[in-house]
């Protein structure tokens, strides 16, 4: 049985091609200030099923020997009426994973056309059908991540009483419908609604670049936790600033952290045998955000990006 989730806590976000498991690895040992982490999504076949291994890789290997990582980290699926979905959640049982995370917001193309992520949202009674079942089969803590709808905000408080219905313990709400993709700014009104409406606890998501945001939509909005993501990528020690009080960061602060962090991403990069491919690829992406806030930081962005080998983009980072 998992210990229920204390108000205030700060969950880093699931990010598809970020939040695998040397991302996970170097946040839990720099910023383990972070209550609650999340895979990104893993996508349910619709044909087949994935090798036990694929799946155990997914979550990461040597975190899924941690019982205490198992206990805070949420396995976020992404699926379809289509694929199947109890067969995967029976596989997540059997390999001891406790906590089940349905991904109902997902805004792609790609991922919508083939009926997955937010164009759940659509069809409710449909929707309440595999809520149901996944909760018959998961006996764990099960969990959903949500937009405020698909084209429109009309079927809000509907989408939040049938999760709890279903069986949900807790859901995160995103204030954006689908077609805002990321446009606006997230409109944390819904998540403030679905704390009224809700017996389950609400985590609240969209728009939190610093520690103030935090602050803000927790007294805004009364929900239950924060949930950040792309203000996360750039300010990975978000959550452990806003626990000491640290509400300001000079430039110069900010270039030392982004040195320790990258070095302790390569080092567990490397602990992977990445290849060097797959290293310049990863640092480069996470650079979009972090290089923010520093000085001259969209120019050591480029020269970052210019970087072929992995030598000249680490010499990027160590002469910011
Ligand atoms: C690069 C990227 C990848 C994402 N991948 C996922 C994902 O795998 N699962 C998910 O539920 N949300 C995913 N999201 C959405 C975020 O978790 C979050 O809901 C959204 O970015 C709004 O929060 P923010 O304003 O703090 O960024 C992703 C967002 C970004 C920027």
């Amino acid at each position: 049985m998992l210990k229920s989730i204390p108000k205030g806590s700060l969950f880093f976000a699931p990010m598809e091609g970020i939040t695998d498991e040397a991302f996970r690895k170097t946040i839990l040992k720099l910023y383990p200030e972070w209550d609650y982490l999340a895979t990104d999504f893993l996508r349910v076949p619709s044909a087949g099923h994935y090798p036990r291994k694929f799946i155990i890789r997914h979550f990461g290997k040597d975190l899924s020997n941690d019982e205490n990582v198992k206990n805070k980290t949420m396995f976020q699926i992404l699926t379809s009426h289509r694929a199947f979905t109890i067969d995967m959640v029976k596989e997540i049982v059997d390999l001891g994973y406790p906590w089940l995370d349905i991904n109902l917001g997902c805004p792609s193309n790609t991922v919508t056309k083939n009926g997955g992520g937010s164009s759940l949202l659509l069809e409710l009674d449909l929707l309440q059908t595999l809520m149901k079942n996944i909760r018959t089969h998961f006996p764990g803590r099960l969990t959903a991540k949500v937009r405020t709808g698909f084209h429109h905000t009309n079927d809000f408080d509907s989408i939040i009483k049938l999760l709890n219905d279903a069986g949900v313990e807790l859901i995160t709400v995103h204030g954006r419908t689908r077609d805002m993709m990321y446009k606006v700014p997230a409109e944390w009104s819904y998540i403030e609604r679905a704390t009224q409406i809700s017996q389950v606890p609400i985590i609240g998501n969209g728009d939190v670049w610093n520690t103030e945001d935090i602050d803000r939509m927790l007294h805004q909005t009364c929900c239950h936790g924060v949930m950040v993501a792309r203000g996360a990528l750039k300010s990975p020690w978000m959550a452990q600033d806003y626990k000491r009080g640290h509400f300001t960061e000079t430039a110069s602060e900010r270039t030392q952290r982004i040195k320790i962090f990258f070095k302790e991403y390569r080092t567990q990069l490397e602990q992977e045998n990445i290849s060097d491919r797959g290293l310049i690829k990863q640092t480069k992406s996470l650079s979009r955000f972090m290089f923010e806030g520093i000085e001259s930081g969209e120019k050591h962005r480029r020269n970052l990006l210019l970087g072929q080998t992995v030598d000249e983009i680490y010499s990027v980072i160590e002469g910011l």
